[in-house]
């Protein structure tokens, strides 16, 4: 039996996740964006241990998250889920970022900062990454209020974080993965890929046991090996990535 905590799963694709494996026995923390996102998380997987709220485009509330998780033990696997793609254009947080670049791509990087290394990681990317801007020049002034990510280049951010975590903690398997267009609130009603199989990949990469599953720094589609922007696997991308997101944070990646 794993501990598994599982960011933004109230819906999609985090809520069925956390339903396959908790009825595979697993222990399951969810997470919700506010106390009624996490209530409903709760209410919706049974068998799940407890659910926690934080707003991940807030830095202050994901810094408290990674603290709440941190309190209830140590995890063996953190599946970072939680993403936004339909945002009000030029939408701000509270603290002058871009909506989906706080939530798709800084959130993870804190909450992998802060919270007690699990022993496996897995990202959630998305195909569109390939269109991402691995030149970074979204972020490239290092100042929130000049930030201007879109989604593919914050799904490029999380295969540039979970392949730097692989190369930097050699003891965490960290791995990155793409659902397929998924039939989700995100994905709508007539995307091709079901929820059950749009989650899959990412249950597999946080508890199997299948040789396949037990690497590190590699990119899945459906199980199998998947086609990544090369600019993730560059270690200048990745400590320039890296650097940028300390400055924005304010925290440092742990080496
Ligand atoms: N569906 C697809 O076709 C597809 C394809 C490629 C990649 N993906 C990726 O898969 C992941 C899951 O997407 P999905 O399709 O399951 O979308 P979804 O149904 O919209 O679920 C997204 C989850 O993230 C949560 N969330 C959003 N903003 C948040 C915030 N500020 N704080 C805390 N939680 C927040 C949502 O909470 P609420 O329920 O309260 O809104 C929800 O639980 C995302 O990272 C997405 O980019 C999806």
């Amino acid at each position: 039996m794993a501990r598994i905590f599982i960011t933004g799963s109230a819906d999609g694709l985090g809520l069925m996740e956390a339903r396959m494996l908790a009825a595979q026995g697993h222990e399951v923390v969810l997470h919700g964006r506010n106390e009624q996102r996490a209530k409903d998380a709760l209410s919706r997987v049974p068998g799940a241990v407890t659910a926690l709220a934080a707003d991940l485009s807030s830095i202050a509330e994901t810094r408290s998250l990674a603290e709440e998780v941190n309190d209830l033990g140590s995890f063996d696997a953190v599946i970072h889920n939680a993403g936004v793609y339909h945002v009000p254009h030029n939408s701000r947080t509270v603290d002058g970022l871009p909506e989906i670049f706080a939530v798709n791509s800084l959130a993870p990087y804190i909450l992998t900062c802060l919270i007690r290394r699990p022993k496996r990681l897995v990202y959630t990317s998305s195909g569109l990454h390939r269109g991402g801007d691995g030149a970074l020049r979204d972020l490239a002034s290092g100042e929130a209020e000049k930030v201007a990510s879109n989604y593919a280049d914050t799904k490029l951010h999380m295969v540039i974080l979970a392949f730097a975590v692989a190369r930097k903690w050699p003891e965490v398997l960290s791995n990155a993965m793409e659902p397929g267009w998924a039939a989700t609130k995100m994905g709508g009603a007539g995307a091709p890929v079901s929820v059950e199989d749009g989650s899959r990949t990412q249950v597999w990469l946080a508890v199997s046991r299948d040789r396949e599953a037990l690497v590190s720094g590699r990119y899945f589609h459906h199980l199998r090996p998947g086609s990544f922007h090369p600019a993730a696997a560059d270690p200048a991308v990745q400590e320039k990535y890296l650097s940028l997101c300390g400055r924005l944070s304010g925290i440092v990646f742990p080496d």
